[in-house]
Order: C-alpha cells, then sequence, then structure tokens
C-alpha cells in the first residue's frame, strides 16, 4: 500500500473486513456503532434481495407499504407506545431533527409558550443544525453557533445532583423537550451514568410539562443490555432511533412519538400540521432490511449469544479492574470502554494519541477509532469466543504497551 492512500475494503464477512490487499481487520466498534449481526448476513441478504424483487422505492406519501406496515408496528410494541406512530427518515441526525421539530411545534400547536430545549453537557445527537445545537459546544460545533437553536445544559443526573436546584432550573428555563441519550454519551467519550437518577429526571420532566426525548440511536437494539436502553431508565415520550435499527446495512432513521403528541398533529388546521419530508421515507429495501434484522435478534439462539457476549464483557472488565496494571474499565451490555493515560490538556477528541491508538490497532488487524485517548469496543452480536478472545488479548497488548502515567 502506498503512503497517503487509505486501504479498500472489498469484503466483509461476519466481525471481519478485508481490503484489496487481502489484510483482515476486526470491525470492533460495528463500523461505527452500526452494524449489529456481523456483515455478510445470509438471511438479512436473502430479505434484501426478495425485497428487491419486488419494489425498490416508491413516494411515501399518500401510499404505504408492507414492510413499512410491518416495522412501524413492531417499533412501537417495542417502546411499549402500540398506539403512538413512526416518522421514518434517512439516518441519526434525521430522527434527531424530526424528534426537536415535532416536540417543538406540539407546544406551539397548544399556544404554549416554550424556550429552546435542555441537554446533556458532553452530548452528541448528529451533524445537522438542530441535532449539533443539542449536543454540546465543542469545537466541531463552534463555527455554527451563532445559527443554532437556544438550547441549556445540564450534567448528566447521578449521585451529586442537587434535585431542588435543577427543578428551580428547569422552570425557569421553560424548555420544550429534554433530549438524552441514554445511560451511555458515545461520542462523549462513552461516558455511561446510571439508569435510576435518570428515572428521577424524566418524572421531574413529565411534573413540569417537558418532553422527554430520548436519543437511542447509538443504544437502541441491544446495545447496553436490553433491547432499548429506556427499558431500564423509563419510556420516554419521543424516541429516535437509528444505526443498527437496520443491522447496520442500509441508512435509516426513525422518530417514535406517543399518542398524546400524535393527537395534536391529526386535524384538518392547515397551520397545524407536520411538514416534513425526505424523498427516501421508508425506502422499502431499508424497512427489509430492519425487519429482517429485527427478526434475527428475536431468536432465542441469538438472544442467548447476546447474553453470554455481555456475561463476557462483564466478567472480563471486572478481571482488569481487580489489576493495578491495566486501566480501569466502564462496561455496559457490548459497550466496553477505558481511558489510555495520557496529559493531553485540550479538548478530549483532539488529543494526538488517537491517531497512535488507531494506527496500532491497524497494525494489529483491529478497526476502531478511539476518541481522543479513549478505547472502546462495541462488537458485532455475531462474534466468536474465538473471535471475542483475540480482540481482549489485542486490547490487553495495548494497555500492556501504553505507558500506564501519561506520556502523551
Ligand atoms: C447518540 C447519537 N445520536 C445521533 C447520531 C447521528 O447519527 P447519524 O450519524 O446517522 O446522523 C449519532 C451518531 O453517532 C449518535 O451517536
Amino acid at each position: 500500500m502506498e503512503e497517503g492512500l487509505l486501504p479498500v475494503l472489498v469484503k466483509g464477512e461476519g466481525v471481519w473486513l478485508y481490503d484489496s490487499e487481502g489484510k483482515r481487520y476486526l470491525d470492533a466498534s460495528g463500523s461505527w456503532w452500526v452494524n449489529l449481526h456481523g456483515h455478510g448476513h445470509p438471511y438479512i441478504n436473502q430479505k434484501i434481495k426478495e425485497q428487491l424483487d419486488q419494489l425498490e422505492h416508491a413516494i411515501f406519501s399518500g401510499f404505504t407499504h408492507p414492510q413499512a406496515v410491518r416495522l412501524a408496528g413492531r417499533l412501537l410494541n417495542l417502546t411499549g407506545v402500540p398506539k403512538g406512530k413512526v416518522f421514518f427518515s434517512d439516518n441519526g441526525s434525521t430522527a434527531i431533527e424530526i424528534a426537536l421539530k415535532l416536540a417543538w411545534q406540539y407546544f406551539v400547536n397548544q399556544g404554549i409558550s416554550k424556550k429552546g430545549f435542555v441537554a446533556l453537557r458532553g452530548a452528541y445527537h448528529g451533524d445537522t443544525l438542530g441535532a449539533l445545537a443539542a449536543g454540546e459546544r465543542d469545537v466541531f460545533v463552534r463555527p455554527f453557533e451563532s445559527l443554532l437553536a437556544p438550547v441549556d445544559y445540564i450534567e448528566p443526573p447521578g449521585p451529586q445532583t442537587d434535585w431542588e436546584s435543577l427543578k428551580s432550573f428547569l422552570e425557569e428555563k421553560k424548555p420544550a423537550a429534554f433530549i438524552y441519550e441514554p445511560l451511555v454519551q458515545g461520542a462523549a467519550g462513552m461516558r455511561m451514568y446510571e439508569a435510576q437518577p435518570l428515572h428521577r429526571l424524566l418524572g421531574l420532566c413529565r411534573e413540569l410539562n417537558i418532553l422527554c426525548i430520548a436519543d437511542e440511536v447509538l443504544t437502541g437494539f441491544g446495545r447496553t443490555g436490553t433491547l432499548l436502553a429506556s427499558e431500564q431508565c423509563g419510556t420516554p415520550d419521543v424516541m429516535a432511533l437509528s444505526k443498527g435499527l437496520t443491522g447496520g446495512y442500509l441508512p435509516m432513521g426513525a422518530t417514535l412519538i406517543s399518542e398524546k403528541i400524535a393527537s395534536e398533529f391529526y386535524t384538518e388546521n392547515t397551520q397545524k400540521m407536520f411538514y416534513h419530508g425526505h424523498s427516501y421515507t421508508a425506502n422499502p429495501l431499508a424497512c427489509a432490511a430492519a425487519n429482517a434484522s429485527l427478526d434475527v435478534l428475536e431468536q432465542p439462539e441469538i438472544q442467548a449469544h447476546m447474553q453470554w457476549l455481555y456475561a463476557s464483557l462483564a466478567s472480563k472488565a471486572a478481571e482488569w479492574n481487580a489489576s493495578d496494571r491495566l486501566p480501569k474499565v466502564r462496561v455496559k451490555g457490548n459497550i466496553f470502554a477505558f481511558d489510555l493515560a495520557s496529559n493531553y490538556k485540550g479538548y478530549f477528541y483532539n488529543n494526538p494519541a488517537r491517531k497512535k491508538i488507531y494506527a496500532w490497532c491497524i497494525a494489529h488487524e483491529l478497526l476502531m477509532r478511539p476518541l481522543g485517548s479513549v478505547v472502546y469496543i462495541i462488537p458485532p452480536y455475531g462474534i466468536q469466543p474465538d473471535e471475542l478472545d483475540f480482540l481482549l488479548d489485542r486490547l490487553k497488548l495495548l494497555a500492556q504497551t501504553w505507558p500506564l502515567k501519561a506520556s502523551t
């Protein structure tokens, strides 16, 4: 490979990706957290091919199709709001844009005055302008700051939360909605927080007529040990799904809303309708992939395998945490993360350690993009015991190679 040229990926099989020179890489974070079951899954491939022979795409306005109807029903059952509605779109950021717009207009339609949104410090919700506004105002966001919707930030809730002050803050700010990544803030460096205080915060929001928007773009479909992270911390009013929705096959987003919110938009009043649409809304191939991925997830042997994966990662984390020669690990479901020592004082993501760790991983057959000096894995559920051993042994080698005291 000539220096400066990117490896060209030509094949994927299970957890492995292969480049044009025959090198292999274990896809340790499921290609940016999208891949659920492994690459080239025979059942999902088959279901997409069957759909391709029926209908590749058609307008989703004034018409529907069987794959979308089936998928919407299944998603609503999963979230426990069977009478709610699903709004399909193309990716995680559009699912969030729709969530924010629906939450905002829900109050506009009722003539209730609200002031922006509340989000968590360190949040990441996507790269379009609405989603950017709800994210942490870091170096990625700063050039666009003057264009963004007003958002106030609070710390993720925990034992340190002063509930009285938080309540006064929310009463004063009067946001339309509180948006949060439940249990794990991915792009912030796989920061983890507990379900119980989040549950309490959702209750406080309800009391103050603030809608709760769960961004389950990363956490959805089993990543935190339950099918949805919201099962652990409480049902939101609005939920955004994407990434694992199609098993990692095709771009798709879905925004789910409760019946209470949906009812504000079913009207003949043209001022109150929700004007939002995308050309490829509910693309039948993407819906077929999503239905096939859910079929796989529902299989008892796959669920047993996922439980094995969660337990294996938890026991490996306990082993590392008992050693003073290895970094401390945090783990939830199939997200396993740790920080390598670093003296870097700038914005965490720009830590030069990131490039060194990435290069080390590539040289050791792992595809994993660290977040600054944070190393993490979110392997596809199809990973086999010998592959998991390979992955965890390599991570251990990386941790042992990296000086325990910071030098970078
Ligand atoms: C929690 C969360 N929300 C939203 C997004 C945006 O998704 P997409 O990259 O599909 O626009 C991401 C992407 O990483 C994410 O992690």
